[in-house]
């Protein structure tokens, strides 16, 4: 969406969003994307399969969809962007909302490698780079295009164009639309692939591997994961759902509108998982290969269809417009707020925020090529930047959404924004308010104390 601004020119866009559809589509939008196809399978390699699944299951009900609704009522009561929703009913809260600009931008400027990544595939699909190897060579190929520096470069480029381009003519919605219809058609490919890597021997291990939970993987870090992949795929504690949600019309049903996205966006990610994993094992890869498997394990798949290139093409199509929306919705945060802080024209704005992000980004692009052995705390810059924004961040600014809610908020000004003023009927009300206001800060405290090393079980 493109109507964060108070460019009076842009009150139309707001009116877009009276229908329900645009909202859903917006919030679904933005969730859906990279984070589901191409890092939950990761994080699930990472961690050891169905036991971390099972605790992101839990999560994602837990927290994901209480801390949706949250984000809902706090956009819509205000009606006001991130910064200005957060410091609603007290101006000591601004800060929560600056980090909440802070934190997509730097998240935007490692997404942008990673759609770079589905452009660079799609070119590799396409010049039949992709076709006939071995899944060895496969692996090679993924190492040697991420780490050849102009090729990766100019396709990160060419995507953070894509975005800024977008943005800066504020046709965002039009996008979503277009991605409305793409995505059952990205939803097909995906579920071919899983039976295709299902059929193939040895990749019933990779089923099993990935639905049964060995309970001895479970550590605190499995919590870290869960959570911040929670967030981070569900676009929550970055200001976005606040935004989206202050063009909302108050007669939408929020519980309802957040629990479809969520069970959207978590229908991708395990589908994606089903895409991967019974591949993985049929084909001898690493479960753990980190941020490539993805691209290293689906030509594989691609490999074995007829018409195998035509179909990888379509898939890193769709792919990219399931990422762009993201995009657009993270850089759209600190946008709209330079907009209204700095009066400045949204041409101006998309290109500073542009230009800024690209160069944040560039560690995380060489972090794949020659700074590969360059380490802080432990991490290269791509996993550092993700662990510091999703693990640190991102529970950090949703603790601070439900304190301020439940604790800044009176009861009922809540209670009435999230039933409509006691129009709408939402039965689990009273468990929603208890989960934000007392569940949901104990597990982000006890969670980040750990991603913060402070605490370790
Ligand atoms: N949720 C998006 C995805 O899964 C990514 C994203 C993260 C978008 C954070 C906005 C904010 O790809």
């Amino acid at each position: 969406m493109s109507d964060m601004s108070k460019d009076p020119t842009q009150v139309e866009q707001r009116d877009q969003f009276k229908s329900k559809l645009g909202f859903i589509l917006a919030a679904a939008g933005s969730a859906v994307g990279l984070g589901s196809v191409w890092k939950f399978p990761y994080v699930v390699g990472q961690n050891g399969g169905g036991a971390y699944v099972l605790v992101y299951m839990v999560a994602v009900f837990l927290i994901g969809i209480p801390v949706m609704i949250a984000e809902f009522v706090m956009g819509r009561h205000s009606g006001k962007n991130a910064v200005e929703a957060y410091s609603h009913y007290s101006k000591k809260y601004k800060a929560v909302g600056m980090t909440s600009i802070i934190v997509p931008s730097v998240i935007l400027s490692y997404y942008c490698v990673i759609g770079g990544w589905a452009i660079m595939y799609l070119y590799l699909a396409l010049t039949g780079k992709l076709t006939g190897l071995t899944p060895d060579q496969y692996a090679e190929v993924f190492g040697a295009s991420s780490s050849n520096m102009g090729l990766a470069g100019l396709f990160f480029l060419i995507f953070m164009l894509l975005a800024i381009v977008t943005v800066m003519k504020g046709v965002s919605g039009g996008i979503e639309k277009v991605c409305s219809v793409l995505m059952p058609a990205l939803f097909i490919i995906m579920i071919i692939l899983a039976i295709v890597g299902c059929m193939q021997p040895g990749g019933f291990e990779g089923v099993k591997w990935y639905l049964k939970p060995d309970f001895s993987k479970i550590s605190g870090s499995t919590f870290i994961y869960a959570v911040g992949q929670v967030f981070f795929t569900l676009s929550l504690g970055m200001g976005i759902m606040v935004t989206y949600s202050s063009y909302l019309s108050k007669d939408e049903d929020i519980p309802k509108a957040a629990t479809i996205t969520t069970i959207f966006d978590t229908l991708v990610s395990l589908l994606a998982g089903f895409a991967i994993f019974p591949a993985v094992f049929a084909f001898g890869l690493e479960p753990a290969a980190g941020p490539g498997l993805v691209f290293i394990t689906l030509p594989n798949v691609f490999n074995q269809l007829p018409a195998g290139t035509l179909i990888a093409a379509a898939f890193y199509i769709l792919l990219i417009f399931a990422a762009l929306p993201s995009a657009i919705s993270l850089l759209e945060v600190p946008v709209a707020y330079i907009i209204d802080s700095y009066h400045m024209s949204r041409v101006k704005a998309a290109w500073v925020c542009g230009i800024v992000i690209t160069i944040i980004g560039i560690p995380t692009l060489l972090a794949y090529g020659p700074w590969s052995e360059t380490k802080v705390m432990g991490f290269n810059f791509f996993d550092l930047y993700d662990y510091i924004t999703s693990y640190i961040f991102l529970p950090l600014i949703g603790l601070a959404t439900v304190l301020i809610l439940t604790f800044s908020w009176s009861k009922e000004a809540v209670m009435m924004e999230v039933t409509n003023q006691g129009k709408l009927q939402f039965g689990l009300k009273d468990m929603w308010y208890y989960i934000v206001k007392w569940l949901n800060p104990i597990l982000l405290v006890l969670v980040s104390l750990q991603s913060l090393g402070i605490l370790n079980f």
